[in-house]
């Protein structure tokens, strides 16, 4: 009998965000598609990226983009960040030749879902002031209230929840209680986490969040996004183990801390980039 484990070739993935946020799409792309293997590629020499410049950005992940599949040549790339996303994309598509998928702010749904008609939209500061943004709103959610809050400070709690250090609860707080004081903020029954950060944090926003209101992402639809796009893939041999592994683009004491982290999202290698 052959060994199918041994020709059997797992699609890859590869997963970009500035840090550790995409985890959280690569967590959903997982537990949908277990026999993919991810390569989980974090900019950590430039993050954020919620406060940089545009130009700068733009040509930034055009540089580690290039970089990361001249070295790990992958089937799909998700850009797990919804920063760069709203930015990039177009210019990453003119140029590159595979199927790549975007992690945007998940108006639409948070528009369907709500029945008061006032939504919430956290996101970095970059993110909220996009063009890409306020068009979403127009298209799919006219008829809501969105308010918008921008913060990079809940950015740098996640990574130093990743890396084991203690969570700053009464930043989160003075966030979400920024939030709630805007107007009609009592009428918000939806929160779209519209960076990828801030599902690492989602049990900490509904601890200080009113019960009511529903915390979305767009995780889960990423997941189904690359399903449809691999449906051709051949099917994993049973007993067969994915491997997934992280790059970063500079080696650091912090990106070393995240060992025990990136194990408990199944990956258990990491390596760098220096760039
Ligand atoms: N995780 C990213 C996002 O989804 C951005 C975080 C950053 O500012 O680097 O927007």
């Amino acid at each position: 009998m052959t060994d199918t484990t041994q020709t059997f070739q797992a699609p890859r993935v590869l997963v970009f965000d500035s840090g550790v946020g995409g985890l959280s799409v690569a967590q959903e792309i997982q537990q949908r598609l277990p026999q993919v293997s991810l390569v989980y590629a974090s900019d950590n020499a430039f993050f954020p990226y919620g406060t940089k410049g545009e130009a700068e950005l733009i040509a930034r992940v055009d540089q580690v983009i290039t970089a990361l599949l001249a070295r790990y040549p992958a089937d799909i790339l998700v850009i797990a960040c919804n920063t760069a996303s709203t930015l990039t994309l177009p210019h990453l598509r003119s140029k590159l030749n595979l199927p790549i998928v975007g992690v945007v702010p998940a108006i639409k749904p948070a528009a369907l879902m709500s029945k008061s008609g006032v939504i919430g939209l956290l996101a970095t500061p970059a993110t909220v002031a996009r063009p890409y943004t306020h068009e979403l709103i127009r298209e799919y959610a006219t008829n809501c209230q969105v308010i918008s809050l921008g913060s990079s400070a809940l950015v740098h709690i996640a990574e130093q929840k990743l890396r084991g250090e203690a969570i700053d609860s009464a930043a989160i707080e003075a966030i979400t209680q920024e939030l709630m004081n805007t107007k009609n903020a009592e009428k918000m029954d939806v929160l779209v986490l519209a960076c990828t950060h801030f599902p690492l944090l989602k049990e900490e926003l509904a601890q200080q969040l009113p019960a009511r209101i529903n915390l979305i992402d767009s995780g889960a639809a990423i997941a189904r996004r690359v399903e449809f796009l691999l449906a051709d893939s051949e099917d994993a041999p049973a007993g067969y183990i994915s491997e997934h592994i992280a790059v970063f683009t500079k080696e650091t004491a912090e990106a070393t801390q995240l060992a025990p982290a990136l194990a408990r999202f199944n990956i258990d290698q990491q390596t760098y980039l220096n760039i």
